[in-house]
């Protein structure tokens, strides 16, 4: 489904509510949420799951990276979802938004004793162990809390995911997990240790991956070493392929053409049909990406003869993809005049319709006030702007707001989660005090 909607007013919509109406009442720049969108793509998981005959026996653990928002947490928790977490703070915020403990999984390539020993005190599903070091300290910690740790070992299948080499993480050049050839001995160890349970094995190869096939390969490569498992005495009770499943950022003749859950599942359930352990999936951005969007107003337009410039309220510390990885976000006006003609996206979004608001259209750079010149959230756009002009940049839910930072002295963006006709404010935007109340200036005298 698609986020927003065009109104007969010209007005763009989240569910029953003009995004002008929110900036109105909550100021920008501002992330807005859809509790409808999120529903729905966690149902697109369950739904493909439970046509491949495989739901009862699989968990779809939200990987809480991406949003960590506690009102998404929530959302997902109300569904059933269980959590993929990386550090003892992401436990805390699914606890504080009413997660299942025993659904979730700990991955992360550098738990420190104490994050294990939280997550032992809250009775997590199942650490996902990334090397032999980790095996060792999660052995003394559970022993030390007079525990067994339940475990599976992150296998690395050495499998190209085929998307950006910031967020490849299966090659054997990544720093994660352990390397296929030493799983096996790996496992025989992790099984000698008295305070460790062997539950399941994991992998995640990489994110925003258009091509289910290297997901796929990869899945063919654990179960290799299931069975090898198996011949040994080890039996696991669980799979977990990871997340990875790719978004559409970029609507129109020239984007990326993205599968939809059921495609994305289909060659995976293929290759797992017939297997009688539990499945566990990871996905973060194709559970939120696409249900949230950031709003920004123009500040200052500067027309030059080599660009044409707008600078708007948000930049690369609210939203860092576009700086970061070079990632295109669309970006279209909050409200059109009614008399403009629409260019509709096949879908029914508003994506392709140009800027028509204030000004006359022309080509431009959206960028952030921040002093740097990577601080872009857009390059060459054609829109027809005026200051004051509020923008969306669409499909902002995903490691969004959960990359955000204070650089410049800027206070993080307000949080809204759209739900029907409501709009519920998920986080109050920071205040400036707050930015450096746990600082402090050095005694006087001397
Ligand atoms: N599981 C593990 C172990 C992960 O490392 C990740 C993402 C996921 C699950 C969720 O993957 P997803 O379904 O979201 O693709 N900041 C980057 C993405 C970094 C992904 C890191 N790991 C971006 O904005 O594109």
């Amino acid at each position: 489904m698609s986020l927003t909607k065009r109104d007969a007013n010209g007005q763009l919509r989240v569910e029953d509510v003009a995004l002008s109406d929110i900036a109105r009442q909550f100021g920008t720049p501002c992330y807005v949420y859809s509790r409808a969108a999120l529903t729905a793509a966690f149902a697109g998981y369950q739904q493909a799951l439970t046509a491949h005959g495989v739901a009862e026996r699989a968990l779809v653990c939200y990987a809480v990276k991406a949003n960590a928002n506690l009102a998404i947490l929530n959302v997902f928790a109300r569904l059933g979802a269980g959590f993929d977490i990386v550090s003892g703070g992401e436990l805390a915020r699914v606890l504080a938004a009413g997660g299942n403990p025993a659904k979730v999984v700990f991955s992360g390539v550098g738990k420190s004793r104490s994050e294990m020993r939280a997550a032992l005190a809250a009775g997590i599903l199942c650490f996902n162990v990334e090397s032999a070091s980790e095996l060792d300290s999660l052995n003394e910690v559970a022993g030390q809390l007079g525990q067994r740790a339940p475990i599976s070992l992150r296998v690395n299948p050495n499998v190209d995911p085929k998307t950006h080499p910031y967020i490849s993480t299966g090659l054997k050049t990544a720093k994660f997990g352990i390397p296929y050839e030493d799983a096996l001995t790996l496992y025989r160890r992790a099984r000698d240790l008295p305070h460790l349970e062997i539950h399941g094995i994991d992998c995640h190869i990489g994110s925003q991956l258009l091509d289910p096939a290297p997901a796929a390969e990869a899945a063919t490569k654990i179960l290799a070493l299931v069975d090898a498992l198996a011949a040994e005495g080890i039996a696991l009770s669980h799979i977990d392929v990871g997340g990875g499943m790719g978004i559409r950022y970029r609507h129109g003749e020239d984007g990326e053409v993205a599968p939809n859950a059921a495609e994305y599942l289909a060659p995976l359930l293929a290759v797992l049909a017939g297997r009688r352990e539990k499945l566990l999936f990871e996905p973060g951005r194709s559970l939120v990406g696409n249900a949230g969007l950031l709003l920004t107003r123009v500040e200052v337009l500067k027309h030059g003869e080599e660009k044409n410039f707008a600078v708007v309220d948000a930049a690369m510390n609210d939203l860092a993809r576009p700086a970061l990885y070079d990632a295109w976000h669309d970006i279209v006006p909050a409200s059109v005049p009614v008399d403009a003609p629409q260019k509709v996206g096949a879908s029914g979004t508003a994506v392709s319709n140009p800027g028509e608001l204030g000004g006359v259209r022309k080509r431009y750079e959206i960028v952030g006030p921040i002093c740097e010149s990577g601080d872009f959230l857009g390059h060459d756009r054609d829109l027809a702007l005026a200051e004051g002009d509020l923008l969306a940049i669409l499909s902002a839910g995903a490691y969004g707001m959960a990359m955000s930072s204070n650089y410049n002295t800027r206070p993080r963006a307000a949080e809204v989660l759209v739900d029907g006709a409501n709009v519920h404010l998920a986080r109050r935007r920071e205040e400036i005090a707050q930015l450096f109340a746990l600082e402090s200036v050095l005694p006087i005298p001397p």
